[in-house]
């Protein structure tokens, strides 16, 4: 077994592909011309969106929490499905509230078929969610329960986190602390996107409850440098190799970590220039570039690079110690150490 984490991605990615493609939704109704239009406006535009995928890193630390405590990848096969077209949704809908322009090197789905459209696709993945994890045969009645339940305590997180980080925005605060951030990122994007497929995956696979609440832990600090890495992407990083708008967060007024870590170390001037910045909406070139050297002078990029670093080593080290005390595989511990690094070492 490799123990390189983008190898191991590769490696299962046929599997989720193919459980992806087998989930996909289809008319309820056998009239031609019903379906038809259904497939329009409803069934194709999330199933295309849902294919565009990327590197399906969430679906597979799924099939990984179930083979890390001995269980087969298959287990967790349903689990990789909820929690990617939870992803897809969450994006779909994440892209209206944002106002997004691009997701995955495309115009954002409310763009190319309207926003009411849009909302009606994200919920139709998000009853999917549910539906996917009903329909596994393979999971007996309890661990079927207890994943939906688990899955449904992870979505709440997500919103919990969408609500603060855009509540903040919307109302202007900027009474905000590293701390509120770091709640934040974690509800937002830690639970979703590393914790829970981890934990639900270590569960389906037969794991105990103390495989899957090192898993968990685990999973928060790698989830939080994911976050960290895509914040800093975001502001410095390459558009292109991301399919998404470079320094969107600045036009979107985001309270990132640099930015809050910024806004408390510069001098008057510079600070209210920054907040001016932050509150304009803008899209000007110059002028996001001119907030990305505010937050640099601010120790803001430096900082939000430190900490990820941080987390990672964090999470690192709990993948190991969980090999060590022969809760995973040793394989997996040292696939989760790689998946640490690579949240913080990749470009997109
Ligand atoms: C993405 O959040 C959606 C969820 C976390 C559910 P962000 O708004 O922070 O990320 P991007 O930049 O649009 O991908
Ligand atoms: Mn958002
Ligand atoms: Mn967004």
């Amino acid at each position: 077994m490799t123990t390189s984490f983008v190898d191991y991605l590769r490696a299962r990615l046929p599997l989720v592909e193919a459980a992806l493609e087998r989930a996909a939704a289809r008319p309820l109704t056998d009239d031609a011309r019903a379906a038809s239009d259904l497939d329009r406006y409803l069934y194709d535009p999330i199933a295309r969106f849902t294919a565009s995928g990327g590197k399906r890193v969430r679906p597979v630390l799924a099939l990984l929490g179930a083979e890390a405590v001995g269980g087969r990848a298959e287990d967790a096969l349903s689990c990789a499905v909820a929690v990617e077209l939870f992803q897809s949704a969450a994006l779909v809908h994440d892209d209206i509230a944002d106002e997004g322009e691009l997701r995955r090197g495309e115009p954002c789905l409310h763009r190319t078929i309207g926003t009411g459209l849009a909302i009606n696709a994200g919920d139709l993945a998000l009853t999917q969610v549910v539906e996917a994890l009903l329909a596994d045969d393979a999971l007996d009645d309890g661990r079927r329960l207890r994943a939906i339940g688990e899955v449904i305590r992870m979505e709440r997180h997500t919103l919990e986190g969408q609500a603060l980080d855009l509540g903040w925005v919307r109302d202007a605060r900027w009474d905000l602390t590293p701390d509120d951030y770091l709640y934040m990122v974690t509800s937002k994007t830690a639970w979703y996107s590393a914790a829970v497929p981890l934990r639900v995956g270590a569960l389906v696979g037969g794991g105990t409850e103390e495989a899957a609440s090192g898993l968990e832990e685990v999973g928060l600090a790698a989830g939080v440098a994911f976050q960290l890495q895509d914040d800093l992407l975001n502001l410095v990083g390459d558009a292109e190799a991301q399919g998404k708008d470079l320094r969107s967060d600045v036009t979107e007024g985001k309270r990132t970590l640099a930015v809050v870590w910024a806004l408390a170390h510069l001098g008057e001037a510079d600070r209210a220039e920054l907040v001016g910045l932050l509150g304009s909406r803008t899209t000007d070139a110059a002028e996001l570039a001119r907030a990305v050297e505010l937050i640099e002078r601010g120790g803001g990029i430096e900082r939000c690079r430190q900490l990820a670093a941080e987390r990672a080593r964090q999470a690192r080290g709990g993948a190991r110690e969980l090999a060590r005390d022969g809760q995973i595989t040793v394989e997996a511990g040292e696939l989760l150490a790689s998946m640490a690094d690579f949240f913080v070492e990749r470009a997109g």
